[in-house]
């Protein structure tokens, strides 16, 4: 194996990776931590602000506007909390913790996610999810990371004119499969077997060679795999197969993480 040094370019770009899956589990942490001292100044707050209301305070001109200060001060506290709690719902989609996740759903935002880019390279993107395609267990941040991976990269290898699309579809044996088909400059047979290397890129300076890794990772974390089948100027077919979520407890959607 080849021994090499990783530039700093490509070092950054693990770090990233490792950066965001933290984020996610800081930020549910301090949403909680800060939420039980926010709800006692909010109580504090709101008690002060019904004894300033007595008229003898009142009617002492420094305490005058005491009553609309506290109630300033219980209202924003209770904003705080509510930012907090939107956060802490986003680190749970975001963590770790197994949900039945709606693929096709996934395929979804990530083609939104990219309708800007496909459009400037004129690429057709289409989602197709089939109704009986099944849930699968995983968390939507990482699911997401991976479709993401597969559909940037169809569009990077993607001509003006071309079309790339993602089917989501019930495999034979019952899990849900992920195609992501494009019509691009495919996969160079030699170089077939390298593909899922980390670090392994024919795009040259600011790609870090991680994309098809990670997916990779992914895949595998959750029971899964990823194939492909490539024809050189002709295109690419990356299929991410997972099990399906019947077997597990979870139902489809939001159970509590
Ligand atoms: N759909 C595709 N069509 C043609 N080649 C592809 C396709 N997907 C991946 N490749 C090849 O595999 C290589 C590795 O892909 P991978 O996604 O791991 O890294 P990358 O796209 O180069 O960089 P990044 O880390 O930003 O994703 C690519 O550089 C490209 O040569
Ligand atoms: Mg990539």
């Amino acid at each position: 194996m080849q021994d090499r040094a990783l530039p700093e370019e490509q070092l950054q770009g693990l770090m990233e990776v490792a950066r965001l899956a933290d984020i996610g589990r800081l930020v549910g942490i301090v949403a909680h931590e800060l939420g039980t001292p926010l709800a006692s100044i909010a109580l504090r707050a709101q008690s002060l602000g019904q004894q300033a209301k007595d008229p003898r305070l009142v009617a002492l001109e420094p305490f005058a506007r005491f009553p609309r200060y506290l109630k300033t001060i219980e209202e924003e506290t209770f904003r705080c909390k509510e930012i907090l709690s939107n956060l802490s719902d986003f680190a749970r989609a975001g963590s770790a913790v197994p949900r039945a996740e709606d693929v096709g759903e996934i395929a979804r935002r990530v083609a939104a996610l990219l309708r800007h880019d496909a459009l400037r390279r004129q690429v057709t993107v289409e989602v197709r999810a089939e109704t009986d395609a099944p849930p699968v267990r995983g968390d939507t941040a990482r699911l997401g990371q991976a479709v993401l991976a597969l559909a940037r990269n169809a569009l990077e290898a993607s001509g003006p004119g071309t079309r790339v699309t993602l089917v989501v579809r019930r495999s034979p044996a019952g899990g849900c499969e992920l195609v992501v088909t494009d019509q691009g400059h495919g996969v160079p047979p030699e170089l077939a077997e390298r593909v899922f290397e980390p670090f392994f890129t024919t795009r040259g300076p600011g790609w870090a060679g991680l994309g098809l890794t990670l997916c990779q990772a992914i895949a595998r974390s959750l029971g899964g795999e990823i194939r492909f089948e490539s024809l050189p100027d002709r295109g690419s077919e990356f299929v991410l197969s997972l099990p399906g979520s019947r077997n597990g407890p979870a139902t489809r959607g939001h159970e509590p993480a």
